[in-house]
């Protein structure tokens, strides 16, 4: 039957979707799959509709694509889709409360609490410490995030979070390296250090930039890597991941790793993470997408 690739989409998130959107229906295409495009920032719901897909690959990230809303309204319309559910979706999206779900089952993660435009900076900083990292509770791609090494500037980094999301979230940043651990079904795929030139991994350096490195095979141990895919195992599950995901999480100067987040439609452009490390062990792209694409019958 037909599958409809969804990409582009209505979030902050649009640029890199419309980026992974099209490598996904062009991979699908050559494995002689029935695919067709379709952005429902163009025409919703009513046009998905009438398309009448048998199945629904989400290449959307963010908002409206990857928080479970359009999860929730493909199962209404009876589509099976790729991925996880509404609630992974939904839990996922939140970075405040897949904390707190991961705090509940003794998972490692960095302390956090959410800011106010009326928040008492210093008593802020004194709870957490520093350096601090600000983020939208429901953003991708480091969009409005900033690191905080002085009370003076949380405010701001307060304000420039809150041009994105009505929730902030101020958390303990852990100097150290980052990792990311890919997931494939039941697969834990090889963790990759990524490594950014200005020393953050932030929106330029995940899309822009040329100067980022992926380490891959990582530099662990094969014992630490098998202790960091476990734990990312773990954190997947926690929130009810399904089918194929990414966790990210640093690693700290004494080697203990902390949970940052979970991505439940990880990024699918060519400076992509998931689609490295399934190359890494030999399946190329085209077979990723299969693979992701069978996840709709699971
Ligand atoms: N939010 C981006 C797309 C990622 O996690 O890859
Ligand atoms: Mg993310």
């Amino acid at each position: 039957g037909r599958v409809a690739v969804l990409f582009g989409g209505s979030s902050a998130e649009r640029e890199v979707s419309l980026k992974s959107g099209r490598a996904v229906l062009a991979a699908l295409t050559r494995a002689g799959v029935d695919a067709v495009g379709y952005d429902p920032a163009d025409g919703g719901l009513v046009g998905l509709e009438a398309l009448a897909p048998d199945r629904v690959f989400i290449a959307l990230h963010g908002r409206g694509g990857e928080d479970g809303t359009l999860q929730g309204a493909l199962e209404l319309l009876g589509i099976p889709y790729t991925g996880s559910g509404v609630l992974a979706s939904a839990l996922g999206m939140d970075k405040q409360r897949t904390k707190l779900v991961w705090q509940a089952l003794g998972l490692p993660t960095p302390a956090a609490e959410m800011l106010g435009p009326d928040a008492d900076w210093r008593a802020v900083v004194e709870r957490l410490g520093l350096p601090l990292i600000v983020k939208p509770v429901h953003e991708g791609s480091t969009l409005g995030i900033s690191v905080v090494r002085s009370a003076e500037a949380l405010a701001e980094a307060y304000h420039a979070a809150a041009r994105y999301d009505a929730r902030v979230m101020a958390e303990g940043f852990i100097e150290g390296e980052e990792y990311t651990v890919s997931l494939l079904g039941d697969e834990v795929l090889p963790a990759i250090r990524v490594e950014a030139a200005g020393g953050f991994y932030d929106y330029a350096a995940k899309y822009l930039s040329d100067e980022t490195r992926y380490h891959l095979p990582c530099g662990l141990s094969a014992e630490e890597e098998a202790e960091l895919g476990e734990l990312c195992r773990q954190a997947f599950a926690a929130v009810g991941g399904e089918g194929w995901g990414r966790v990210d999480v640093m690693r700290d100067a004494e080697g203990r790793f902390w949970l940052i987040e979970v991505n439940t439609s990880p990024g699918m452009t060519d400076h992509s993470l998931v689609p490295q490390a399934a190359a890494h062990v030999g399946i190329d792209f085209e077979a990723l997408v299969v693979r992701i694409l069978a996840t709709t019958l699971a």
